[in-house]
């Protein structure tokens, strides 16, 4: 799995408020994210970060403006085709969104369900628990896993389409700042291992360190920027395929 280059062109999405007047919550946004990179996502609340994951994801469309991920141009997809695109994307959220009523394992391979799969579904979710540290935990629900394993489950789930992009929404937000390295740790190996592209939406400025590129969002404005991060990144990625 190699990771695939996301490129938005005057990317604009407004929201009308209450008193009628329009709120750009992504301006004209203009970016060329190069594949496999990964890229922090930062800014103050409300500046736009979950808009433009939303956007990229598919999960939302904008007024205006091309995306395009890899060789699919998301902005023209409609239908199976637009769903398609939606599964192939890895999602990880803030609130974990499990399933409470479902086991770890359930909630991993629900992604699965309806799709075809080459391959055994459960085999491949078990695989994916024991990739992020959770072997033996696969019959637990929710409520008795703690807020990192949880969003272990959720790591694991958003895996399970093999995704090219993976895009994290304040992961750690909802983790004591121990859990929050563990998890950003396993967020960095995954990257270093799946060669995925992948974007982490945080307000968490320690995250940007971690990252080869850094967008930062202001009132619906991002500009990118290759961070410090990136060379020891791509050494260590050089090195590993020689
Ligand atoms: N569905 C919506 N309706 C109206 N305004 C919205 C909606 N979603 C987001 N916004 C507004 O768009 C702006 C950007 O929001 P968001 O992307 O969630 O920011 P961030 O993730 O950086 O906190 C905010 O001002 C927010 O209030
Ligand atoms: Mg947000």
């Amino acid at each position: 799995m190699t990771g695939v280059p996301v490129s938005l062109e005057n990317v604009t999405k407004t929201y009308r408020l209450g008193d009628g007047s329009r709120l750009a919550a992504a301006d004209e946004v203009s970016l060329e994210l190069p594949a496999g990179a990964r890229i922090a996502i930062v800014g103050p609340s409300g500046s736009g970060k979950s808009t433009l994951l939303h956007l990229i994801g598919a999960i939302d469309r904008p007024d205006e403006g091309t995306i395009t991920v890899g060789d699919t141009e998301v902005t023209r997809l409609s239908g199976r085709r637009l769903a398609d695109y939606r599964a192939r994307v890895g999602f990880i959220f803030q609130q974990f969104h499990l399933v409470p009523s479902l086991t770890a394992l359930d909630n991993v391979t629900t992604p699965l369900v309806g799709r075809k799969f080459a391959g055994d579904k459960r085999a491949r979710g078990r695989e994916l628990l024991a990739a992020v540290g959770l072997a033996g935990r696969e019959d637990a629900l929710s409520g008795q896993l703690s807020g990192g394993q949880q969003q272990r489950v959720a790591i694991a789930r958003a895996l399970i389409a093999d995704p090219a992009l993976i895009l994290a929404d304040e992961p750690t937000g909802n983790l004591d700042s121990t859990t929050a390295g563990e998890i950003l740790e396993l967020l960095g190996d995954l990257h270093e291992r799946l060669g995925v592209t992948m974007l982490i939406a945080t307000h968490d400025e320690s995250v940007a360190a971690l990252c080869d590129h850094e967008i930062r969002v202001v009132d619906g404005r991002a500009t990118l920027t290759e961070t410090a991060g990136a060379s020891s990144l791509y050494i260590g990625r050089r090195r590993k395929g020689a």
